[in-house]
């Protein structure tokens, strides 16, 4: 229908041009509505490799006081660039790491991991402080849950992380235990709770 097509092509070009997120989001939803459900969209929250041009990015993501806080089991300090250049290239070099950029339209959004700590696989999971409050990091989740199939998966979160944990419960996650130590972000020992996903 050439109305619908115009509308389709109308969005897709406003969402691309304007690389705002807000409008990304608006426009993939748009896009969802107009374009078939099998269709493609390039608009929505999709996870690809980390690229070196996403680091500077993560660090400015990383280093962001809010997500410090939320965090709170971050790097001694978070705004050291050559410490978390070094982290990186070690996480990168490791075949049993999973990471990822977490992307909208081409636009980097945050990025996702999963790994190997006490001898179990974690997930965790970042989103810029703009990009918040949009279903990426829920989005992103259930995207990583779909390439990551081992399970169980386990995830820890600082107590009073209600984002993160509320993105957990919405993807099938459950609470397996409490467990308390000494996090960087924060100065001081805090309460983590653990989940796990089967
Ligand atoms: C936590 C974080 C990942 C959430 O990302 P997001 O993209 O805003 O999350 P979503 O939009 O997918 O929200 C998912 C749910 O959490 C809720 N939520 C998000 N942030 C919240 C907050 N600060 N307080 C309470 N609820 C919150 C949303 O309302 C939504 O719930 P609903 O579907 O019932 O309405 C993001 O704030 C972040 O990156 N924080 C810093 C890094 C971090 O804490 N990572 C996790 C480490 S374990």
């Amino acid at each position: 229908m050439p109305g619908r097509r115009l509308l389709m092509c109308s969005v897709v070009f406003n969402g691309i041009a304007c690389r705002n997120a807000q409008l990304y989001a608006e426009a993939a939803r748009v896009y969802d509505w107009v374009v078939p459900p099998h269709a493609p969209n390039p608009l929505a929250v999709r996870l690809r490799p980390v690229q070196d041009e996403d680091l500077p990015v993560f660090f400015d993501q990383q280093r962001d006081p809010e997500a410090v806080w939320m965090v709170a089991f971050t790097a001694k300090d978070p705004s050291d660039r050559g410490a978390f250049d070094a982290h990186w290239a070690k996480i990168r070099a490791d075949d049993a790491n999973h990471n990822r950029t977490i992307v909208v339209g081409e636009t980097v959004v945050g990025s996702a991991a999963s790994y190997v700590m006490f001898g179990e696989r974690q997930v965790c999971y970042g989103i810029g402080r703009e990009f918040w409050g949009r279903g990426y990091a829920t989005q992103a989740l259930v995207a990583l849950l779909a390439e990551v199939t081992e399970r169980p998966l386990f995830a820890r979160v600082v107590a009073d992380n209600a984002g993160s944990i509320r993105v957990l419960e919405k993807c099938g996650f459950r609470v397996i235990g409490h467990e308390r130590g000494f996090a960087e972000g924060r100065g001081e020992e805090v309460d983590e709770v653990v989940f796990r996903l089967d």
